[in-house]
């Protein structure tokens, strides 16, 4: 019996097995609003053999979208752009769609990755940033304004707002992005924050915001409904967040009731030097909050590529759900196949199944 099929409760929600499709920025968004590539794609996701899928960083105001080709949730069209989009995916496929909510702070108003290698965007497409301090990402960046008492409130409402919205488009999931070196990142990391406030210096201080933007949205989603989060476990960089710091965030999450904790890493530093071709080179991050809250649910991510891997990994007890990025893009049946490979026969869509062949 395969542990990666069996299925698993996260909050209320219970996924028909252990692989979560990871949310992947699409960068195809037009003012905001999803497209036909975005409908194709989360169909695509939630016809995968997973057993869920999380759309990509969505970005809670104009301002906290990575670049201007991302989604965003602050508006009707917006909302009713992906509740369309849900609609229809869910006629054919029961497989639950999240959707991850952030805002990337001093990181935003970028080019989409194939223009200019994602970098700031030129000056009739760029838009003020914002952070926990005035620091750039990198040299030639924007320089970010730090956020005051008022600015800190606007992006807690919007956080609450789009968490709204998206339940009301009609999400079975919300992820709280709080990852990769993007706003609530640049407030945790010692690396970013260089704040001498209430919300600088101590970790208890560095986490005050991350943490009232988390209770704003815990608030916001239906206890009905299962709510997660994802952060680092490491700037990979000296200084920078630990593991120990991860542990402790985590624990505040989990007991603030947030149903799992998506542990990854970096994104915070251009000059960081990452290990990311390692098979499972984040999962020690994993393994580590999973000790320090063994009842939460903790999910992996980061190259896992392989059935076995995963399924290896989760009999060791190092997480309870494993997420799956580029493999899924690279196959998208990767869940069926992986099904298979644990001698687990996976059903197709219908309209897929060799049942059909009679009629050709
Ligand atoms: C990503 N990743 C990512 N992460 C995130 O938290 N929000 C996002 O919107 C995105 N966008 C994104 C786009 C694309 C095209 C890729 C490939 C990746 C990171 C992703 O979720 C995952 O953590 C990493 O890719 C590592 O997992 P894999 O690819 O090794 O399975």
């Amino acid at each position: 019996m395969s542990l990666l099929f069996t299925p698993r409760a996260v909050g209320p929600l219970t996924l028909k097995n252990r692989i979560v499709v990871a949310p992947m920025c699409q960068y195809s968004a037009v003012d905001g609003v999803p497209q036909p590539w975005h409908a194709q794609h989360v169909a695509r996701m939630a016809l995968s053999g997973a057993g869920l899928v999380v759309i990509e960083a969505t970005g809670v105001e104009a301002a906290g979208r990575i670049s201007w080709a991302d989604v965003g949730l602050w508006n009707d069209e917006q909302e009713a752009a992906f509740a369309r989009i849900l609609r229809d995916i869910c006629t054919y496929s029961d497989t639950p769609i999240g959707i991850q909510l952030g805002h990337a702070g001093r990181k935003a108003s970028t080019n989409p990755p194939w223009i200019d290698h994602g970098g700031p965007a030129p000056a009739d497409q760029a838009w003020e940033t914002v952070s926990a301090s005035a620091l750039a990402y990198r040299d030639g960046w924007h320089v970010p304004t730090a956020l005051d008492a008022a600015g800190m409130d606007r992006v807690v409402e919007a956080f609450a707002q789009a968490t709204r919205r998206a339940d009301r488009a009609g999400f079975d999931l919300v992820e709280l992005h709080a990852a990769h070196g993007y706003l609530l990142t640049q407030f945790l990391s010692p690396l970013s924050n260089a704040r001498t406030d209430d919300y600088g210096g101590a970790l208890e201080n560095r986490m005050r915001f991350p943490l009232r933007v988390a209770q704003a949205v815990r608030d916001a989603w239906p206890r009905t409904k299962a709510l997660g989060v994802r952060f680092n476990g490491s700037d990979w960089t000296e200084g920078g967040i630990t593991v120990e710091e991860a542990q402790v965030f985590g624990r505040a999450l989990h007991d603030m009731g947030y149903d799992y904790l998506h542990l990854t890493s970096g994104g915070n530093v251009a000059t960081a030097r990452i290990p990311g071709d390692l098979p499972g080179y984040q999962v020690p991050f994993a393994e580590a909050v999973k000790a320090a809250a063994p009842e939460a649910t903790v999910m992996a991510v980061g190259m896992i590529v392989t059935p076995g891997q995963a399924e290896d990994l989760l009999v060791a007890g190092q997480a309870d759900l494993i997420a799956v990025a580029r493999a899924v893009l690279d196959d998208p049946n990767w869940g069926h196949h992986a099904a298979t490979a644990l001698g687990r026969p996976e059903a197709l869509p219908l309209p897929y199944e060799r049942a059909g062949v009679e009629r050709w």
